[in-house]
């Protein structure tokens, strides 16, 4: 309780506010009947915020006598049942709702003589843990194969009423009884643990079923009786376990239940050994905090599950009090009703949604999802709270007692607070705020990397991704893969709509263009509102920093492949050699988006994993590096002629590579020091004969980045010989009449074999002659490169039964002593999916662009405080938790890298050894 000595006399008005924390949410503190009755019974005033997901209606509250008000402004006491977000908090008001800063405020409604908690939702998380534990029980032996009773039991959320349950629980005990549960399961045993509120509702639901309960020193040996008769299988067994059942004094096996609340340290827990592995459903229900031993460590449930007898037993846990990594330690995360299981390996120590391993169930907000009866009785609990409240007796001793603030200011019983504020404000960075709050996430542009950032995102739970586009068919069919996004139309030159989307949201991710960037950030700063990109940071995106910093924003940028965990795993490496006291020497980075070595079957050797402007543009980039001392400067005309000609990285790759921009600008950025390096390039992989031909269409024009030129009156060709025509400015648009054209451009021969390489692709690119490739695409663009790009798109995509790879590999020389010098390599070549002619692969460009943009993301929502300011992931803060996060990737989604180091003892010996030595 909050509350204001703002003066006030008489009966004071109640406000009901609309809950906002997630769109299950749906209860609320005080039901229309109570609410009538405290009108009736005090003259009081209701006002009722209103809300489209409440489980009583704004009418049923009107039909009650309240009034329904957006602004709770007009009420003196404001109730709600989750904690209401900062920014909502209306000043001299008071409140009264959950806060989880403490154990504290209607947690504080108490017996005064027998301290028990007056007013709580306990028993419904029992029932519905259970509930959707039974669910889940069926669920997981469908995954193992078999067809059970269970399989008829629904999550909590889709039955009217507890009743319904309960009556829909006995059909499915008939069931039982009749056909048996699956006889490689049997007996099924549901260890019940705790003896509080919840688990008196798991147990009231529990026996619902054909039961019979055990005695947990009985469980091996009845489980071990087993011999596959009927008579095991024709009814559930539950087992009632508390701390006297698992936990032992270490000194000399002995329980002292005082001893052991009072000095739990003492303790040891044999529950991995007697229970867990005759149990089949875990319903955990315990109090837990750090000093009690774990339920089940991560080791313990390894040597369980290693065990073949073990198969079926302790397939799922119902984790009700979901302390995270506490009493069930691979309880790694509270899951949501939408998403209620997900899974762990205990071999590998991998938590997936591949249905193997052991299920788990831990959805934090349970009472949530039987909305209408643990409304009524909480209700019912907390009305004659509410009636000394609007009474304005605020000396009544059990309201006195919840109230932890007054006239603003702490009770000296909760002054401790103070201090934990204090070390917030002094140390903000390492506070992480655990918030399980729906967030909202924008993600601007649904082109091709989009997908695997969306899957990503979806399975963390809570996290909405609404998509704004241009192109509304794309952005749909992105959307129609996943469950919980929406889609907006967008123009990203309209401000006003940037900033309703912008504003409507919590983060916003741009996957646009990367001109269209800085649009989004200036809108993201004015609202306050975090960034994030997958492209270079331009000079107009530079020149936001200190507005982004001043207004507490982060906008961060190159987080995708490359720019993006390139710099990741660069770092990590960097930060090892400083750290034992090496200086790095040479640093030469490649990476390439290209066909499998199979699928790169056209002149080019490439075909589009991203957007095409940006591969076209790349080849235009003036770049700069130091190569063996010397400092090469490229102009961006002359970058595809001047590329290095053989990259022998792997053998089995015949790869060339472009010099990627400025390489020496991030000799600080990564902290390195100039005066030491031999060598410092980063540069972008092709398979050989792409630069040459892509130069000749460089030469020709077809990158031309001119605004287009009226072309007969539009700035649309009718067709692909209208382009070429305009580019090469002919008139005739034969085979021969290009030949020539192409030859006197690039001053060749006509039978030169570039003249008929450049001429035979425009050709199988619909470019020459009459051919009706595109005449139901437009053809137009605001320069001939986006045009052109629009075309090689067109031509050289990946089919469903092609793939495409990627390919990172770096490496550095560190020097420790004069006779002490490494090499360290880190490398990544992924694959991309194959489809089937329903649906696309997915492609590892998107994947590693898409998931390292997805985790940055996260992390910049679970992380208020992270750094501010248009940056890179090239801080700890980020690079750190990204590299571990891409580690604990499932294996379809794996990004890993391999890292090598080797020894030498002179840095020529090292160099010689190195790509360096090697790149012509
Ligand atoms: N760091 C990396 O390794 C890496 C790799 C690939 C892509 N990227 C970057 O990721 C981003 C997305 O790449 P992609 O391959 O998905 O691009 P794409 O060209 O496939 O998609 C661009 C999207 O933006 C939309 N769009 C374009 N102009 C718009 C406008 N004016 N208003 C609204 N929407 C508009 C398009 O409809 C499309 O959905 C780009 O910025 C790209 O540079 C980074």
């Amino acid at each position: 309780m909050y509350y204001s000595t703002y003066p006030k006399s008489g009966i004071l008005s109640v406000g009901i506010r609309r809950e906002d924390k997630n769109i299950w949410e749906r209860r609320s503190p005080l039901t229309p009947a109570d609410v009538k009755r405290l009108i009736e019974e005090t003259g009081t005033n209701v006002f009722i915020q209103p809300s489209k997901n409440r489980i009583y209606n704004d009418l049923s509250y009107e039909k009650a006598g309240a009034l329904v008000s957006e602004d709770l402004g007009v009420a003196d006491i404001i109730l709600g049942i989750k904690e209401v977000p900062i920014s909502k908090i209306i000043p001299d008001k008071t409140y009264a709702m959950f806060s989880h800063t403490h154990k504290v405020d209607y947690e504080l409604i108490r017996d005064p003589i027998t301290k028990k908690r007056l007013v709580m939702f306990g028993k419904y998380a029992g029932y519905a843990g259970m509930i959707d534990g039974v669910h889940g029980l069926g669920q997981k032996m469908l995954a193992m194969g078999y067809n059970s009773p269970f399989i008829h039991v629904g999550m909590s959320h889709v039955y009217p009423s507890l009743d319904s349950i309960k009556n829909h629980l006995k059909l499915v005990g008939k069931l039982i009884e009749e056909n048996g549960v699956p006889k490689d399961f049997g007996p099924v045993v549901f260890t019940i643990t705790g003896s509080g509120n919840v688990s008196q509702g798991v147990k009231e639901v529990f026996e619902c079923l054909p039961h019979e309960y055990i005695e947990p020193k009985d469980l091996e040996s009845f489980v071990k009786n087993y011999d596959g008769s009927f008579k095991y299988l024709n009814k559930v067994y539950g087992v009632k376990v508390n701390a006297k059942d698992y936990a032992y004094r270490k000194s000399d096996g002995a329980f002292d239940y005082n001893e052991y609340k009072s000095n739990p340290e003492l303790y040891s827990s044999n529950f991995h050994e007697k229970i867990a592995p005759f149990t089949t459903l875990l319903v955990h229900g315990i109090f837990w905090n750090d000093k009690y031993p774990k339920l089940l460590t991560k080791k313990q449930l390894k040597k369980i599950k290693q065990d073949p007898k073990n198969k079926y037993r302790l397939i799922t846990i119902s984790d009700i009090s979901c302390d995270i990594e506490g009493s069930i330690e691979f309880t790694n995360k509270a899951s949501i009703i939408d998403k209620p299981f997900f899974y762990y390996d205990s071999i590998k120590d991998h938590h997936h949604q591949d249905k193997e391993g052991v299920q788990i169930m831990s959805i934090d907000n349970l009472p949530t999802e039987l909305p209408d009866e643990s409304s009524f009785n909480f209700s019912k609990l907390l009305y004659p709270t509410v009636l000394e409240m609007v009474k304005n007796n605020f000396e009544n001793e059990i309201l006195k007692n919840s109230i932890i603030t007054e006239s603003k200011k702490l009770k000296s019983e909760h002054s401790h607070l103070y201090d934990m504020l204090k070390k917030i404000k002094e140390d903000a960075s390492k506070i992480v705020v655990i918030d399980n709050s729906l967030k909202k996430v924008l993600l601007a542009g649904s082109g091709m990397v989009t997908g695997p950032f969306i899957k990503y995102l979806e399975d963390q739970g809570n996290i909405e991704v609404s998509i704004a586009s241009n192109n509304r068919k794309e952005a749909e069919d992105l959307s129609s893969n996943f469950k919980y996004t929406k889609v907006y139309d967008l123009d990203a030159n309209n401000l006003e709509s940037v900033d309703r989307l912008v504003s409507d949201n919590d983060i916003v991710v741009s996957m646009l263009p990367a001109p269209l960037h800085p649009i989004f950030a200036k809108s993201a700063i004015r609202h306050r509102k975090n960034m994030v990109t997958a492209s270079y940071i331009s000079y107009e995106m530079k020149s936001l920093d200190e507005s982004a910093k001043n207004n507490g924003v982060t906008i961060l940028n190159e987080i995708g492949l490359d720019p993006g965990i390139d710099h990741c795993s660069a770092m990590k490496i960097i930060d090892n050699i400083k750290d034992r006291g090496g200086k790095v020497k040479s640093f030469i980075s490649w990476c390439g988006g290209l066909p499998a070595a199979e699928n790169g079957n056209n002149p080019l050797g490439y075909k589009f994993s991203w957007s095409p402007r940006g591969v076209l543009t790349a080849g235009l980039n003036p770049a700069k590096f130091l190569l063996n001392k010397e400092m090469i400067e490229i102009k961006g005309d002359d970058l595809l002629e001047r590329n290095f000609k053989n990259v022998p990285l792997f053998k089995g790759f015949s790869f060339e590579g472009l010099a990627n921009r400025d390489s020496l600008s991030y000799i600080d950025v990564y902290g390195l020091n100039f005066k030491d390096l031999d060598s410092m390039l980063r540069g972008t992989l092709r398979f050989k004969g792409y630069s040459e031909l892509m130069n000749g269409f460089s030469k020709l024009g077809f990158l031309d980045l001119k605004p287009l030129s009226e072309n007969n009156g539009s700035t649309s060709f009718k067709d692909g010989s209208d382009f070429t025509n305009y580019v090469l400015g002919v008139r005739y648009n034969d085979y021969s009449s290009v030949t020539d054209a192409v030859s006197k451009k690039l001053g060749l021969s006509k039978d030169n074999r570039i003249t008929s390489l450049i001429t035979k692709s425009l050709k199988s690119f619909g470019l020459i002659g009459d051919t009706k490739d595109y005449q139901s695409y437009e053809l137009t663009g605001p320069t001939v490169l986006d045009v052109f790009g629009q075309i090689l798109q067109k031509n050289l995509y990946y089919t469903p039964t092609e793939r495409d790879m990627v390919v990172l590999n770096h490496e550095f020389i560190a020097e420790f002593s004069s006779n002490e010098y490494e090499l360290h390599s880190s490398s990544l070549v992924t694959y991309g999916t194959l489809g089937n002619s329903k649906k696309k692969g997915e492609t590892a460009m998107a994947r590693t662009v898409g998931i390292p943009a997805a985790i940055a993301t996260k992390i910049i929502l679970e992380k208020p405080t992270i750094a501010k300011g248009v940056i890179r992931p090239t801080i700890k803060e980020f690079y750190l938790p990204i590299m571990n996060r891409l580690d604990h990737l499932h294996m379809n989604d794996s990004i890993r890298f391999v890292e090598k180091v080797d020894k030498y003892e002179s840095f020529g010996s090292a160099k010689y050894a190195s790509i360096v030595s090697k790149i012509q």
